[in-house]
């Protein structure tokens, strides 16, 4: 079983580097695939009230036999519970749904400017840390216009940033804004929902000089990058193989050439994080 480094985040606490995507695994199938992650040596999972399947990880946490405290936990708060006293419910309602005591790191999904509530939120985040219901805080998608405020309203900064992030579209002002402020980046969609990312003949050709998949020189990447990974995936090979990373090095000549395939266009589906919103 691969041993996962670990990073640790501005408030002092320890975050693996690569962790479970989890948007659509519920039901009886999602506990499967997360029990089976647990056993192949994931810690990290990342759930959110919008995948509806925060109890599918409480359940998984349940069954897999391993003390709560080895693994670190992650939901969301979606945006139509944004209102400080709604949030404050609907964490406490995440906890109890999971069966847990404590969430590991607990994020606002997108910051909506048109909603103009995510300084309110991430108040309410800042109470549910003082009560311990959550002992790590940050957000989803924010870019420096967004993370300026909360600093300057609430002088408190989020621990990560999780942003779209994969060879498409590799966000590198966004990159150095968090690192410049002690803020980890986290890359959702890294393998790019298994777009054709998966079969780009740069990335073919450096995976077949280390003897490695296309999914791991991208994910592989991103951890060069000082980025942590969230690649999803329900079967137990494809998760054993995207935690096979840490036994090669790309060369610096390696990762410019990945850094040369991002696209101005290259979202996914177009979210860009000052129009889009999600509730
Ligand atoms: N904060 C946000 O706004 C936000 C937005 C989107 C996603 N996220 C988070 O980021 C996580 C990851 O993103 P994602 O789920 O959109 O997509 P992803 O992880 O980029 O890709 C998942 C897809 O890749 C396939 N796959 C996994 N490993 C593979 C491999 N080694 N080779 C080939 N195919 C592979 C999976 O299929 P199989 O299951 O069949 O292996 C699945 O279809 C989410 O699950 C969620 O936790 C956050």
């Amino acid at each position: 079983m691969t041993n996962i480094p670990e990073w640790t985040m501005h408030d002092g606490y320890k975050i693996p580097v690569t962790g479970l995507g989890t948007y659509t695994l519920k039901g009886e199938q999602g506990v499967e695939s997360m029990t089976a992650a647990i056993k192949n040596g994931y810690r990290l999972f990342d759930s959110a009230i919008r995948y509806d399947n925060e109890g599918t990880l409480g359940e998984a946490v349940k069954r897999s036999g391993i003390s709560r405290d080895d693994l670190f936990l992650t939901s969301k708060l979606r945006a139509q519970y944004y209102d400080y006293d709604r949030a404050l419910e609907m964490i406490q309602e995440s906890l109890y749904r999971a069966n847990l005591s404590y969430w590991d790191l607990y994020l606002l999904h997108w910051p909506n400017p048109k909603q103009d509530q995510y300084v309110e939120a991430w108040k309410a985040l800042i109470t549910a840390q003082e009560k311990g219901w959550v002992r790590s805080i940050g957000v989803c998608n924010f870019m420096p216009e967004h993370l300026e405020r909360l600093e300057k309203e609430t002088g408190v900064k989020p621990v990560i940033n999780q942003i779209e992030l994969h060879p498409y579209f590799s966000q590198k002002e966004q990159r150095e804004y968090n690192k410049q402020h002690e803020i980890l980046t986290e890359a959702w969609s890294p393998l790019e929902r298994a777009g054709s990312v998966l079969n780009d003949e740069t990335l073919q050709n450096i995976a077949n000089q280390h003897n490695k998949s296309v999914g791991q020189v991208v994910l592989r990447w991103i951890y060069q990058l000082d980025t942590i990974s969230l690649p999803r995936s329900s079967n137990t090979h494809r998760q054993r193989e995207n935690l096979e990373l840490f036994d090669f090095e790309l060369s610096d000549e390696e990762i410019e050439k990945i850094n040369g395939l991002t696209r101005e266009d290259g979202r996914i589906a177009d979210q860009d994080p000052r129009e889009y919103e999600e509730f």
